[in-house]
């Protein structure tokens, strides 16, 4: 790690447990999660969009997450934290209940391959993870350049009956990932995906 002044600035999350550092103020605050935020575009444009509210960025890999923190710093962002984590980690371990008022998860690998497809992050035992981390009525944000992963995710969600679509949010509007722009070069349009978080339904006692 030596030779990396960026480094001082992230904060790591991985080897033994570690809860997600403050996490009672993000409890408490606005906060969104860019998960698996690769080189940042999205992340740098949505700090700068919403200086009042708290804006995670997390990836594993740290040579992305470097570069994060130098263009934060070029631009001066105050509001945003950089995270070495891994997914998985972060939503079922490291972050407490309702934590977060938003969740982006943009453009992650499709993992295409049928016999790779349980690679994908996600899954039924994500969704309720990511159910748990969302406050009341926080959003899930899923974007994707295939249609297949696209559908899976929809499939999940709703079967889940743990959140309900919802229409885009227009304050995102002009707000492009780093793949969204390479998929849109090469004239490959990008699918947009909102999920609202509902109340868990009533439990129903065996008779
Ligand atoms: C295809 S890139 C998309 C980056 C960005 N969201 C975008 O749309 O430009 C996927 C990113 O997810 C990260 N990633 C993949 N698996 C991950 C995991 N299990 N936990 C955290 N990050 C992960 C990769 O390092 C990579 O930066």
């Amino acid at each position: 790690m030596a030779g990396h002044p960026e480094d001082a600035e992230i904060r790591f999350l991985t080897g033994t447990y570690a809860p997600l550092p403050d996490a009672a103020h993000y409890q408490q605050t606005v906060t969104e999660l860019d998960l698996g935020c690769g080189a940042g575009s999205y992340t740098i444009q949505l700090a700068a969009r919403f200086p009042e509210r708290n804006i995670l960025a997390a990836d594993v890999m740290l040579g992305r997450l470097r570069k994060v923190i130098r263009r934060r710093n070029r631009a001066r962002l105050n509001n945003l934290t950089v995270l070495r984590t891994e997914a998985r980690f972060l939503i079922s371990f490291a972050a407490p209940d309702g934590c977060f008022d938003r969740i982006h998860l943009l453009c992650p690998d499709p993992w295409p391959k049928d016999r790779h497809r349980g690679h994908r992050l996600l899954s039924s035992d994500f969704t309720a993870q990511l159910h748990r981390v969302l406050k009341t009525d926080g959003i899930f944000h899923f974007s994707s350049d295939d249609q297949t992963y696209c559908a899976a995710v929809r499939d999940v969600l709703e079967t889940s009956g743990l959140f309900r679509a919802v229409a885009a949010d227009p304050a995102l509007d002009g707000i492009v990932s780093d793949f969204e722009q390479r998929w849109n070069d090469i004239g490959r349009s990008v699918t947009h995906l909102f999920y609202q978080r509902l109340p868990l339904p009533p439990k129903t006692i065996g008779h």
